[in-house]
């Protein structure tokens, strides 16, 4: 399993709802995808190029003819773009799918980008139509639905309410969440979005998709966040952990084709598509909830910064500022979770703990290995600028009883499919 992550090609068609592929983009990307965006003219009308080209890190394709048309390197510019994007891309997620856009996919019209390259990919495809409700339920919209349908196109139903148009009734985009779900399932299964003929001859877009599975029928618990301690009600002792390295653990390990438990202290971070997600706050809320879902994990991956202390003795009330001058708070130790998941894990369970550092990283690491009993530590130094605590990027080693592996400074994404990667290797 290499650390790329898998390229998925979002089509953006003229609707009033392509505002929301902009949530869509980046939820792929925060689900550990490589979105790469095609846009049609009339989407243009409706978001700017540039909004996902910013989000998605990537060119965004526009036209068939353009000179930059497509990809970011010089090999792939050289190569007649429609095509390599149809061969490179692992998933075609069309949002929002217009009425125009599934007329033409469903006769085999080619004349533009998107068009083009739905004939051209054996890639599994999905649409996410939406539009006025009179246009969703014509006969024409149906039928066509019903003709992809047929040719193995997953089809996300439009969900039913107030349109933009000002009608009531079905044609409304699907939540972004729950289209990523849908390629999630989509890679993971690699059962549904084929064409009819590629079911029965299987296709190269499947194949690529399920050799990356290769945590398929493993269940994976991963903490995340950093935990709260109450001081009174309205204030606690927290950290800087923005949850990012857990989250990231999570997204891979549900892409590579996991069930996923992610048990998380407060974050900014949108919750992963896939996952199971138990919110918890304070250290013994996190003890309470990996304890009770412990014994389904086969992997537990410890990500979270737990408060080594919480306050003995919590105000009813806020602690006013002329109550006193200074204010004393006795801290009590909280518990030692990761050692009680070495102690009453399933015989088999691998446990990764992380070691966040501020001195003499790697032997703190070490340490930690041996006195918790742990199968590996993934430790980084928190006091290097640029990685760590609050930053988009990490660095670190993955250590074990047998040795370190190093990762060098990468994206908390790369060093999440690094770290199942060594994961993987333990599991033997
Ligand atoms: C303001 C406005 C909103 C529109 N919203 C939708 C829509 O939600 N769904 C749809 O199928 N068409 C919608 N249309 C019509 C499409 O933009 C039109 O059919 C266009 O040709 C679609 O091109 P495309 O499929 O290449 O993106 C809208 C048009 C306008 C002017």
């Amino acid at each position: 399993m290499s650390a790329e992550r898998t390229k998925v090609t979002v089509g953006v068609c003229g609707g009033i709802a392509a505002y929301k592929s902009v949530e869509l983009v980046r939820l792929l990307q925060d689900t550990g995808y490589d979105p790469h965006v095609v846009m049609t003219k009339a989407a243009e009308e409706f978001v700017r190029p540039l909004t996902f080209a910013a989000i998605s890190g990537h060119k965004v394709i526009t036209t068939l003819w353009g000179e930059d048309a497509g990809s970011d390197s010089e090999e792939e510019a050289s190569s007649i773009e429609h095509i390599n994007e149809a061969q490179t891309t692992k998933l075609l997620i069309v949002a929002p799918a217009t009425a125009d856009i599934l007329a033409k996919f469903a006769h085999g019209l080619a004349d533009d980008f998107l068009s083009t390259m739905y004939l051209a990919t054996t890639a599994p495809v999905i649409v996410a139509p939406a539009m006025n409700v009179v246009m969703w339920e014509h006969p024409a919209t149906r039928a066509n639905v019903e003709t992809l349908r047929a040719r193995g196109v997953k089809v996300i139903e439009p969900g039913s309410g107030y349109l933009a148009c000002g009608m009531v009734g079905g044609g409304r985009l699907a939540e972004p969440a729950t289209i990523v779900m849908a390629v999630v399932e989509t890679l993971s299964k690699g059962s549904v979005g084929l064409r009819a003929d590629e079911a029965a001859y299987g296709s190269p877009g499947l194949e690529a998709a399920e050799q990356e599975l290769d945590f398929a029928g493993e269940t994976v618990l991963v903490t995340a966040g950093g935990t709260r301690e109450a001081i009174d009600p309205v204030r606690f002792i927290g950290n800087r952990s923005s949850g990012r390295m857990g989250y990231a653990v999570a997204a891979a390990a549900r892409r590579r084709g996991a069930r996923v438990i992610l048990i998380t202290a407060p974050t900014d971070l949108a919750c992963p598509a896939g996952v199971e997600v138990v919110q918890v706050v304070s250290a013994g809320e996190m003890r309470d909830s990996v304890m009770q879902r412990l014994r389904e994990a086969t992997i537990v991956v410890m990500a979270a910064a737990v408060s080594d202390y919480r306050v003995r003795s919590v105000a009813a009330q806020k602690i006013k500022r002329e109550s006193a001058r200074a204010v004393l708070l006795e801290l009590e130790a909280t518990e030692d979770i990761l050692r009680e998941v070495v102690a009453q894990r399933v015989v088999g369970t691998i446990v990764v703990g992380f070691a966040a550092e501020t001195q003499d990283a790697l032997a703190n690491g070490r340490a930690k290995l041996a006195g918790k009993g742990v199968d590996a530590v993934v430790v980084n130094d928190v006091s290097v600028e640029g990685i760590g605590f609050d930053s988009e990027k990490n660095a670190g080693s993955f250590l074990t009883r047998d040795g370190a592996v190093e990762l060098p400074v990468m994206s908390k994404a790369t060093m999440a499919e690094r770290i199942l990667d060594e994961v993987a290797k333990l599991r033997g």
